[in-house]
């Protein structure tokens, strides 16, 4: 049950769905309060509620001959700067005399049954009720709207600022949604991290004043992910409080939480108002992009259950949400760079006789493109490695009975190319000054239309004719020196912006030219990692490390947000290319299960013994993948906590489930462990691996499933031993319910 209710005597907006309500109000002064997000209320509500007037010392009042009345001490919706409120404000815009004062009052609200996309940009689709909330600014003549989309597991927000005045004004800052939290005992939880080590989980209480995240390097970056969870001190997996933001955009970001002398704790997320400045001519609007907004009492496995339903259902597009992914097998870290036809053909078809779904011909096939010095933005085939061109070896591929998919890095361009050579003036950067490289190469400025459709007339010489069905599509240099030599000064504050809005431009006329292309996005791994490329590309390159106990982070930290179906996950060689870990292929490939699947590494070099472990491994995750990537994912042990690491999927409908179990390092004579189970039907018998009866849902999830040691060096069990362990189960409901 979704729905908004407006009660006029009282100027309440209720947004509510099963699990959590939202409320607005319109205050005294006709700007909105912000009430309450929590669990879901039940109505009559009122403003006495929520609020109150308070006469503090040393406050700024709005009304002349009333003390009691301070934007200071209220809880706000869409915080503005400058007429009481002294903490940090939601929104900043220069008006033509140099002001940056506002007034925006409550003038109407719409409430719809059906949303509206945003154009040009990654957005929440499907069923939802939307209210949009229109603000007005006599002074400026500007309309500013507050748009919220209420969905069966989360609300959308997102802000437009329309200029109806008769001069331009400047955006400095617009997020796309601000809240006030009636106290400060939360935690932050953040993603963060670098090349290699995405998404680890930091915690910290929140202290007075401000704490944030952010990025200013044109991506959302591998170093904080946009997305923020708040929780109790006492929240853990499976209970208590916890709300959570993401923020669907995939360029520069902001999300902070001020905790004021009130112990208010202002949260809002949205364009990193760093180095913005958008002017705002007459008659024209500009849009936020969205975040998302999600809350729940009962522990963090359900934050993210609302998360994945969410992403699954809202931000990947329909043709891809109920579909399993293939099994892909990748050449980078079998070739890098050195390759030619034959290799690539030996490599596909030792992949075929595995049962591999998709070969995937990474970076070094186009330009003069054998190192990471030249090659990128000459998206013509290298005929010297690939005589029969892209579709020639395509067509070879498909032979084999697999797919085919393709590397592209399209946003960047190196020395010593064609494109470089002929369209110097394409690079991002102010000519009179130097420009830095990143891995040899520089970006595009892909907020200039001519230059995005440069790239795309390339692009579809080599995509139109050929048997592409996959595209991983890369990005491996931040911005710097952000400056267009198409803009006007007073408009290089929108470069950023505009750059990514370039990026979805192409990855949407792309997407409408090649419907049928499944999209891997990657920026040297999870370096953009973020809802607003999901849209496009349903799924991401996770991390370029691929080292099975490296990843039980970074797979875990990712899916706090982020559902296992858009994570790619591959089994890579030993040593490791990363660490140099040496890890058994099992270990390896029941980490790589919990994502996409596939492999990184020269099956040619495998021995016959790994071969059929490789072939038993595919037909096993044949079996499994439409649960682990349509079903439910619990996290039973965190490796940021201990040794030991477990995850679990279960199907809606608790028909069957999947359980892992990784140890970190080996232990001498351990204890029996006992691993309980989640999400199973209490009533129902289970079949699960390893055991000859069925076993009751109810002793599964209370008393768990036992975790015999195994010693060092001695074998005691099947299971393997030493350093680097892992087990699966299989669970299957068995047909008679006790
Ligand atoms: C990036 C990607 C890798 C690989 C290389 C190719 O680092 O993350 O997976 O595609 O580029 O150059």
């Amino acid at each position: 049950m979704k729905k908004v209710v407006f009660d006029e005597k009282e100027r309440l907006f209720h947004l509510k769905n099963d699990q959590m309500s939202y409320v607005v109000g319109v205050l005294m002064n006709k700007h909105l309060g912000h009430f309450y997000f929590g669990e879901s209320l039940n109505e009559p509500l009122k403003q006495s509620y929520f609020r109150t007037d308070q006469n503090k010392g040393l406050t700024a009042n709005v009304f002349e001959g009333n003390s009691s009345f301070s934007l200071n001490n209220e809880r706000l919706e869409y915080p503005c700067y400058g007429t009481t409120d002294f903490r940090q404000s939601a929104f900043d815009i220069l008006g033509e005399n140099g002001s940056t004062l506002s007034d925006f009052k409550y003038k109407t609200h719409r409430i719809l049954s059906e949303k509206t996309p945003l154009t040009g940009m990654p957005c929440s689709h499907g069923d939802a009720v939307v209210l949009e909330i229109e603000l007005y600014d006599d002074v400026m003549d500007l309309e500013l709207t507050l748009l919220y989309a209420v969905f069966n597991h989360a609300i959308v927000r997102r802000t437009r600022l329309k200029n109806d005045g008769d001069a331009s004004v400047y955006i400095d800052k617009l997020m796309s949604g601000s809240i006030d939290l009636p106290d400060n005992h939360w935690e932050m939880m953040q993603f963060s991290g670098d090349w290699a080590r995405e998404r680890a989980i930091y915690t910290s209480p929140l202290r007075p004043g401000i704490q944030s995240i952010y990025s200013n390097r044109g991506a959302s970056s591998a170093n904080h992910n946009p997305s923020l969870i708040l929780k109790r001190k006492e929240t853990t997996e499976f209970h208590g409080e916890a709300i959570g933001v993401s923020l669907i955009y995939s360029g520069n970001f902001l999300a902070q939480v001020e905790v004021d002398s009130n112990d208010i704790s202002r949260l809002m997320m949205g364009i990193s108002p760093d180095y913005f400045k958008w002017k705002l001519c007459p008659g024209k609007c500009f849009d936020s992009p969205e975040v998302v907004m999600t809350y729940t009492s009962t522990g963090l496995e359900q934050l993210s259950k609302n998360f994945h339903r969410f992403i699954r259902k809202h931000i990947i597009q329909d043709k891809w949400q109920n579909r399993v992914r293939p099994i892909l097998l990748n050449n980078w870290e079998a070739t890098y760079f050195d390759f030619d036809e034959d290799k690539i053909v030996a490599l596909a078809k030792e992949g075929a006789k595995l049962g591999v779904e998709l070969f995937v011909l990474d970076d070094g096939w186009f330009g003069n493109r054998d190192s990471d010095q030249t090659g990128l933005g000459d998206w013509f085939v290298n005929t010297q490695k690939l005589p029969n061109g892209i579709k020639g070896l395509s067509e070879k591929i498909h032979d084999l009975g697999m797919q085919f998919g393709l590397w592209i890095e399209p946003e960047m361009v190196n020395n010593q190319t064609k494109l470089m050579k002929e369209h110097p003036d394409f690079l991002m950067g102010d000519p009179s000054r130097k420009i830095s490289h990143g891995r040899n190469q520089y970006v595009l400025d892909f907020s200039r239309d001519d230059v995005v459709q440069h790239i795309f007339d390339q692009l579809t010489l080599v995509l139109d004719g050929s048997h592409v069905d996959y595209i991983k599509w890369d990005m491996n240099k931040n911005i710097t020196e952000a400056y267009s030599r198409q803009l006007p000064d007073d408009q290089q504050g929108e470069v950023f912006h505009r750059y990514i809005l370039g990026v979805y431009k192409l990855y949407d006329m792309l997407t409408t030219r090649y419907p049928n292309i499944l999209i891997e996005s990657c920026a040297s791994g999870g370096g953009r990692f973020d809802l607003g490329m999901m849209y496009y590309a349903p799924q991401a390159w996770t991390s370029d490390n691929t080292d099975a106990i490296e990843r039980l982070k970074i797979q875990h930290g990712t899916s706090m947000i982020y559902p296992l179906v858009t994570m790619g996950s591959h089994v890579s060689a030993i040593p490791n290319h990363q660490v140099a870990r040496m890890t058994s292929l099992k270990t390896r490939g029941d980490v790589a299960y919990f994502g996409t699947f596939g492999y990184e590494l020269d099956v040619t070099q495998m021995s016959s013994a790994e071969k059929n472990e490789m072939t038993e491994q595919i037909k096993y995750f044949k079996n499994m993948r439409r649960l682990i990537h349509t079903g439910d994912f619990y996290r039973l042990l965190s490796p940021f906590e201990t040794n030991e690491t477990a995850w679990q999927v279960v199907d809606e409908e608790k028909e069957e489930a999947f359980v892992a179990w990784f140890k970190v390092l080996a232990k001498p004579n351990e204890a029996i462990k006992y691993l309980k189970i989640r999400g199973l039907d209490e009533h129902d018998l289970y079949y699960v691996t390893g055991y000859d009866e069925p076993i009751s849902g109810s002793v599964l999830m209370n008393h768990g499933i036992m975790i015999r040691p195994s010693f060092n060096g001695v074998e005691k069990t099947k299971a393997p031993i030493g350093d680097f362990q892992s087990r699966v189960w299989y669970l299957k409901k068995a047909n008679n319910s006790q």
